[in-house]
């Protein structure tokens, strides 16, 4: 298959492409390297297409040879991270938002098959769980904060894919839930595993937002690239949504308490866990409903949490 991938240089993309090149596919990455590298790709970069240009410019997407012959598009281009979305929400909106319509547009001028990455923070601060299709997205008051620019814009950009689907585009939504595993940033903008890695590594501490009992379902990358696979392969999916998801909760102090100890049993050193507030609007479970992934994608998170974290872990020492 010919493969479009756009954010495909970025944790998530990089691994996909990697996998789908593996695979033989032809794939072409659309990505402006914003967060994502060129060198998250190097072991396949002489076998993909790589257009360095903004997902949100139609005219980046003319730059794509043969577009009739594209079968399939991901759309993973997103800006992501927490701290982005209290310090730059309407560049999340614009990005968001924008690069999901010039990527759906595109699928339709092609009449190709479509996969949109959303997000469980698409259902805001719904305490519903678990978190299942039919669940209504929550949102606060606008005033209240910032963060559900994010959640708000993956909101509408399933609106979108659902009207696409409507109009007759064969297109499907992923939700990955909290994915961890080699390349995800651990900086302030990062995400929470590396974060707590990086920090124990450089600081030899670990710092937990609020009390530490919010849960999340952390999935390792090798099992959302799978997930991601079947829902781009498999026919007669159009219109569906799948969470892609470990059904394992874990707290978030237990997640430090985890990682102290893999880092003490693998460098010696000994990390403190340290209380911080945490981002306002951070939901206190995210659990998925498998029901549908089961069904259709025979889909479930295979990696066991000290397997997945130990590969993260020696993949940053
Ligand atoms: N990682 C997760 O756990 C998770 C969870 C839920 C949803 N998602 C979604 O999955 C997708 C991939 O996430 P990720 O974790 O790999 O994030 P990421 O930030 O590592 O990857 C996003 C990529 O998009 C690129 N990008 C940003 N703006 C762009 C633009 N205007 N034009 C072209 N490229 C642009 C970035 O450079 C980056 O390579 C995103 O849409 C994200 O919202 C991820």
């Amino acid at each position: 298959m010919r493969i479009l991938v756009t954010g495909g240089a970025g944790f998530l993309g990089s691994s996909l492409v990697e996998s789908l090149v593996e695979q033989e596919h032809e794939v072409i990455v659309l990505d402006n390297c914003w967060r994502g590298k060129k060198e998250h790709l190097h072991l396949v970069d002489n076998r993909i297409v790589f257009i360095e240009q903004d997902a949100c410019d139609a005219d980046s997407y003319r730059m794509i040879e043969n577009p009739d012959s594209i079968d399939l598009v991901y759309h993973l281009a997103a800006i992501n991270g927490t701290k982005w979305f209290h310090e730059e929400p309407r560049m999340v909106m614009d990005v968001n938002l924008n690069s999901t319509l010039r990527s759906l547009e595109f699928a339709e001028e092609c009449n190709c098959r479509y996969v949109f990455a959303s997000s469980p923070e698409a259902f805001g601060e719904s305490e519903r769980m678990p978190l299942g299709n039919d669940a209504p997205s929550l949102f606060p008051a606008s005033h209240l904060h910032q963060r559900h620019a994010y959640g708000a814009s993956k909101y509408l950009g399933e609106l979108a894919v659902q009207h696409a689907v409507r109009q007759g585009l064969d297109a499907r939504i992923v939700r990955p839930f909290n994915g961890y595993g080699p390349r995800l940033l651990g900086d302030e903008y990062g995400q929470v595993v590396s974060m707590m890695m990086e920090s124990a590594l450089l600081r030899n501490e670990i710092i937990v937002h609020g009390d530490g009992s919010q849960t999340r379902s952390l999935t390792f990358i090798d099992d959302l690239v799978t997930g991601l696979e079947a829902a781009g392969s498999i026919e007669g999916l159009a219109g569906l949504s799948f969470n892609l998801g470990s059904e394992d909760e874990l707290s978030m102090l237990e997640l430090a308490e985890r990682i102290s100890a893999l880092v003490e049993q693998e460098t010696g050193r000994s990390t403190i866990v340290r209380f911080e507030p945490g981002h306002p609007g951070d939901s206190k479970r995210r659990l998925p409903d498998l029901t549908l992934t089961k069904k259709h994608l025979n889909w479930r998170a295979m990696t066991s949490l000290e397997d997945g974290l130990l590969q993260t872990l020696r993949s940053m020492l």
